[in-house]
């Protein structure tokens, strides 16, 4: 069985005492409010990670995740966050190749090959993101162009390690625009993307593979989304900062 899963997003979003108590009432809430088995990861800049780490870590279904990491693993490179610096804080999931880096950084498919390796090695659960732009989506390509992101960056991976990763599909048209994917278009995506994870892995590792859906999800379209028999959960941005519309998404399955 796969699991359910809510992944919060930040993005560049609230200083430490804002994070801290956003985590804190999201953590309160989910202890009262969820009795749904869902893992819940909220994606936090790295400065929060270690403190809402500590927060979080009462609840056996809490999760934290880092945004990127870097494809480096030490050494000379002002700025960057590797993965074992993420591990040591206490996050157990890293979100990579989110639209945002592809597109303002640069970030390639096969530079998001290595931060997966480097992600699995450290002990960190990979939220890989894909989707395609508007243009792609009016070409009619668009599960080609995700396809392949998949093949390029996770099928040289062994079946082992891919049980390994989660998969957010997230439609760069649907992102912070208020336009949600219609829950067919998001399920044919889903569909498309577990038969051709089938291709590669076999069938019962596609079959355990959660695949999120991103963009513009909300407490009033979650319920009909997390229905689809292939939407295993969401990636949630800008509904993750505020603790009310974000466990109402955990609670819409
Ligand atoms: P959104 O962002 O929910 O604000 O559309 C989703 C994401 O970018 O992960």
């Amino acid at each position: 069985m796969r699991k359910k899963i809510v992944a919060g997003n930040w993005k560049l979003n609230n200083t430490l005492d804002q994070g801290l108590k956003l985590a804190s009432e999201i953590v309160n809430m989910m202890n009262d409010e969820v009795k749904e088995d869902v893992s819940v990861v909220l994606g936090t800049p790295f400065i929060h990670l270690s403190s809402v780490s500590k927060i979080t870590n009462g609840n056996a279904n809490l999760h934290v995740a880092a945004q990127d990491c870097s494809t480096h693993s030490s050494g000379a490179y002002t700025g960057e966050v590797s993965v074992s610096m993420i591990n040591s804080t206490g996050a157990s999931h890293v979100i990579i190749g989110h639209s945002e880096r592809r597109e303002y950084h640069n970030e390639t498919n096969e530079e998001l090959a290595t931060k997966v390796n480097l992600a699995l090695e450290a002990g960190l659960t990979p939220i890989f993101c894909c989707g395609e732009s508007l243009n792609i989506r009016e070409s009619g390509n668009h599960e080609a162009f995700v396809s392949n992101q998949l093949s390029e960056s996770l099928f040289h991976l062994t079946e082992e390690q891919m049980s390994k990763v989660v998969i957010a599909y997230e439609p760069i048209w649907a992102i912070g625009t208020g336009v949600t994917a219609s829950s067919e278009q998001a399920q044919d995506m889903h569909k498309a993307l577990r038969a051709y994870l089938a291709t590669k892995f076999g069938q019962a590792s596609a079959d355990n593979t959660s695949i999120l859906y991103g963009g513009s999800c909300k407490p009033s379209n979650a319920n009909e989304l997390f229905s689809q028999p292939d939407i295993d959960g969401g990636l949630i941005g800008g509904a993750s900062l505020k603790s009310r519309d974000f466990i109402d998404i955990i609670k819409s399955f």
